[in-house]
C-alpha cells in the first residue's frame, strides 16, 4: 500500500486506467510546448508536497483548461479564492503576461509556500496574496471596488470552502465587469451533487446551483471531468 503523497492520491483519486491513458496521451501531445511552464508547475507541486500541503490542486489538464479559458476571455484582472500552493494561480498568471491576480488563502502556511512557488515561477509581482477567510475578505473587496480603490474583476476561479460557494459568487457579482467569467472547482465530486440513495449530496454546491437558477445576473452550466482527480466537475458561469 502506497503511503504519503502517493498513498493519498491512490486512495482519494482512484482512476479508471483508460482516463490515465487518455490524459497521458493528450498531455504528452498537447502540453509539451508548455515545457518550461510544466517544469515550474512540477517544482511547485514538489515544494508544496515537501511542506505537507494537501495534494488537492487542480490537475495539469484542468490547469491548462483554466489558462486557456482566461486567455479566451482576455482576462486582465482575476480573483482566485483558495490559493493552496499556487498551482492553478501559476497557470492563470500564464494566460497573459499582463494579467493581474488577487488570490485569497485562509491558511498562512499555504500562503507562505505558495509565495515561494509563485516567485520561482516568476509571477509573484503580478499576484496579490491576501491571507484571510473568503467570508471576511470578499465583502472588503466589494467595498474597495465600490469606492474605486480597486478595479472590478473579469474572471474568477473559486476553489475554497465549498459551503460558501454561493456567497462567494454573490459577492463576486457585486465587483464584476459585465460578462465576467466564473469557474468553480469540485462541483460534481463523484456525483455528490445529486440526490440518490447511495450518495450524500454536498449542500454548498446544491445551494449554489439552485440559487443560480433563480438569479437573472447569471447564466451557467456544469462540465463533468474524469482524470487524475477521479470524477468531478467545474461550474462555469457568465455574469450578465
Ligand atoms: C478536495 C479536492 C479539491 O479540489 C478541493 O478544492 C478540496 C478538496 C478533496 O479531494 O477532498
Ligand atoms: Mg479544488
Amino acid at each position: 500500500m502506497a503511503t504519503g503523497y502517493a498513498g493519498f492520491k491512490a486512495e482519494r483519486y482512484a482512476c479508471d486506467e483508460r482516463w490515465t491513458y487518455v490524459d497521458e496521451y493528450t498531455g504528452k501531445n498537447l502540453h509539451a510546448r508548455d515545457k518550461s511552464l510544466t517544469d515550474v508547475l512540477n517544482q511547485a507541486t514538489a515544494n508544496s508536497d515537501k511542506y505537507g500541503l494537501l495534494p488537492i490542486s487542480v490537475s495539469e489538464h484542468q490547469g491548462k483548461f483554466l489558462m486557456l479559458q482566461a486567455r479566451m476571455k482576455g482576462a486582465k484582472h482575476i480573483l482566485e479564492l483558495g490559493l493552496l500552493g499556487g498551482y492553478s494561480t501559476i497557470w492563470l498568471a500564464n494566460s497573459s503576461p499582463s494579467v493581474k491576480i488577487t488570490t485569497v488563502e485562509v491558511n498562512e502556511n499555504n500562503a507562505r509556500v505558495a509565495k515561494e512557488n509563485l516567485q520561482n515561477a516568476g509571477v509573484l509581482d503580478r499576484v496579490e496574496v491576501i491571507v484571510g477567510s473568503g467570508t471576511d475578505v470578499m465583502p472588503q473587496l466589494v467595498q474597495e471596488v465600490k469606492d474605486g480603490k480597486r478595479q472590478p474583476y473579469d474572471f474568477t476561479f473559486i476553489d475554497a470552502d465549498k459551503m460558501n460557494n454561493w456567497p462567494y459568487i454573490n459577492w463576486f457579482c457585486q465587483m464584476a465587469e459585465p460578462n465576467a467569467a466564473i469557474i468553480v472547482d469540485n462541483v460534481v465530486r463523484q456525483a455528490k451533487l445529486v440526490t440518490h440513495p447511495d450518495l450524500e449530496p454536498n449542500p454548498g454546491n446544491r445551494r449554489m446551483i439552485e440559487n443560480i437558477k433563480d438569479d437573472d445576473r447569471l447564466d451557467a452550466t456544469v462540465i463533468q471531468w474524469v482524470g487524475d482527480k477521479n470524477y468531478d466537475g467545474f461550474l462555469m458561469a457568465l455574469v450578465k
